[in-house]
């Protein structure tokens, strides 16, 4: 399974991504949880305390281009070597890889991106999955940022901007011809939110997430929701947007 999160800024899909690569890391799968923003997110959904950490500076090596100046995986490394070597274990054995801060002079942020979609571009196929939290808002998501993912997951607020920002995001996957993308409810208080989520977007609604004040709760206290309140809404309403992934539904 290869599902990235996409959706407005606040939407909740740090929150949903960093739960949804551990339940599934949790089911034996051998879970890549990548953070492709810059500002700190998955690391504290997922409940691991390594922040700020990126590729190291070792594994990516400029060369001249034909005068231009370029950035590749350091003689040797592959995206498989990059993971296994430079990813984080966390809880429920996810692997976690960010997109880590700039700095300075010598980590800009062109080495950083070039270094870090390298290895994107060449993750491993089999016997991994992989779970992408992606920066918020409409910048090339399916082009780039995501382009390993065979499922998009638009996470979207029951809000005037998010439902605007979900239908956006559609209408630029289908231009794209992004595979798989569904629509996910989050913070719902009422049931006909979610059918207003589905009829604004247009897309298929894989499931719902409802407000949970709990997850809040957690974002304080820095946990992750599944340590904090393991069997609460936000956690079950997880287990089963999975369930639904992993039976199988049709593409939309
Ligand atoms: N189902 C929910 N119920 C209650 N609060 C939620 C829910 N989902 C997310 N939140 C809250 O919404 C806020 C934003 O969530 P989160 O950081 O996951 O969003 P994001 O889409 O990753 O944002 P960003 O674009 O800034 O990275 C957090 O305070 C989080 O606790
Ligand atoms: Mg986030």
């Amino acid at each position: 399974m290869r599902v990235a999160f996409v959706g407005k800024g606040g939407a909740g899909k740090s929150s949903l991504a960093g739960t949804f690569a551990r339940v599934l890391a949790g089911t034996g799968e051998r879970v890549l949880a990548l953070d492709s923003d810059p500002m700190p997110g998955l690391a504290f959904s997922l409940g691991i305390d390594r922040v700020d950490e990126g590729l190291p500076d070792e594994t990516v090596e400029e060369y001249n281009d034909d005068g231009h100046r370029r950035f590749r995986l350091r003689q040797g490394l592959t995206g498989v070597g990059a993971v296994e070597r430079y990813a984080v274990q966390g809880p429920d054995g996810v692997h976690f890889l960010q997109l880590g801060k700039a700095h300075g002079q010598r980590w800009d942020n062109t080495r950083q991106h070039f270094g870090f979609q390298h290895v994107l571009d060449d993750l491993p196929g089999d016997g991994w999955s992989i779970v992408g939290d992606l920066p918020g808002g409409t910048r090339q998501p399916f082009m780039t940022w995501g382009r390993y993912a065979d499922t998009f997951l638009v996470i979207v607020e029951p809000t005037p901007a998010s439902l605007l920002t979900g239908r956006r995001l559609a209408r630029l996957a289908a231009t794209a011809q992004a595979p798989r993308v569904v629509v996910v409810a989050n913070k719902v208080r009422e049931s006909e939110e979610v059918e207003r989520v589905g009829e604004r977007t247009g897309l298929r609604v894989l499931g719902a997430v409802p407000f949970d004040p709990e997850l809040e709760t957690a974002d304080r206290l820095g946990r992750a929701v599944l340590d904090h309140d393991p069997q609460g809404q936000t956690a079950t309403a997880v287990r089963s947007l999975m369930d639904v992934l992993l039976t199988g539904m049709e593409p939309s």
